[in-house]
């Protein structure tokens, strides 16, 4: 394929350039997997406890979850935390390379159901934060809702480019939706990464959720979403020659692989497991 016709592949063969593509393979599958174990928990937990009227046990796991008589809001997060799971089950399905070239309209129809998922959960998810209330301090509520912010301009920037049929320009705006869109998930799996390499809370306080890691780690996931940047560095490290720049992009991605595989093992066996087992 040509530099034109296909801007995310490395524009050579070179040892450096399929160094990247490994590297991102990797974070990918790692990613794909974690996501979907996070699928299967909102399911099998939000699922079973809407379908048994069982509401009550979203304040297990939601402070702000479930509140008597507050039917609207109840909705609300109702529909934020059951339509996630299309959002975390559909993503990684929507960058399955058989997906996109043996099924495209199975991939036309999955990719417009996700933009407007990703819509209507980030508006659910504002009404949350400032109605509701949300665990955390100010700094976490402006970050996660300037991700909110993100996530429907990204939406939009996809859909215009796949409607004026820029595929290229479509593409790389749905790479960062699907990185936006899973700031929660980093979010998850960079706290329990943090958690497991610690052996315990350190630099925050678990009663009232807030700290100079949490401040930190919510800025970085939401609101200068780090998992952006690493993805412009790759796109850009597979249209250079610059070798050092290549390997070091490689290396990010491989160091981010194993905190990601170390935070999916954490939250499976700590927040996910524990609720549906
Ligand atoms: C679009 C991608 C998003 C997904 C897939 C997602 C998913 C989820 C899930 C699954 C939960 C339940 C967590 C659990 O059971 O452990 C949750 C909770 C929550 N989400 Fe989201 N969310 C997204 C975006 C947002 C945005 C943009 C906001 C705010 C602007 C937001 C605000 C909240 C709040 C406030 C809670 C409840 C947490 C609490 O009670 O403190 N979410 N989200």
């Amino acid at each position: 394929m040509t530099r034109a016709i296909q801007p995310l592949q490395p524009i050579k063969s070179t040892f450096s350039h399929r160094m990247l593509r490994i590297a991102a393979s990797c974070w990918l599958i790692v990613a794909s997997v974690g996501q979907w174990l996070f699928g299967f928990y909102i399911l099998l937990f939000y699922g079973k406890t809407t379908l048994t009227s069982d509401f009550e046990r979203w304040n297990r796991v939601l402070p702000h979850g479930y509140v008597a008589g507050d039917w609207v809001g109840n909705l609300i997060v109702g529909i934020h935390v059951l339509l996630a799971s299309i959002l975390v089950i559909g993503g990684p399905i929507q960058l399955l390379p058989w997906v996109r070239h043996q099924a495209p309209v199975f991939h036309r129809r999955l990719g417009q159901l996700y933009l407007v998922t990703a819509i209507v959960v980030s508006i659910a998810g504002l009404v949350m934060v400032w109605t509701r209330g949300s665990v955390g301090d100010t700094i976490q509520h402006y970050s996660i809702s300037l991700q909110a912010v993100y996530i429907m301009g990204f939406a939009y920037q996809s859909i215009r480019y796949a409607k004026a049929r820029q595929f290229n320009q479509h593409r790389i705006w749905a790479l960062r939706l699907f990185m936006v869109t899973n700031g929660g998930w980093f979010f998850r799996v960079g706290l329990m990464s943090w958690l497991v390499i610690n052996g315990g809370p350190v630099g925050f306080d678990p009663q009232s959720f807030t700290g100079p890691f949490l401040t930190f780690l919510a800025v970085f996931t939401y609101a200068i979403p780090l998992s952006v940047v690493l993805l412009e560095l790759y796109l850009y490290a597979c249209q250079t020659l610059n070798k050092t720049l290549n390997y070091l992009v490689s290396a990010t991605i491989f160091l981010v692989t194993l905190l990601t595989t170390i935070g999916i093992f954490g939250a499976t066996l700590g927040l996910w497991f524990p609720q549906i087992k």
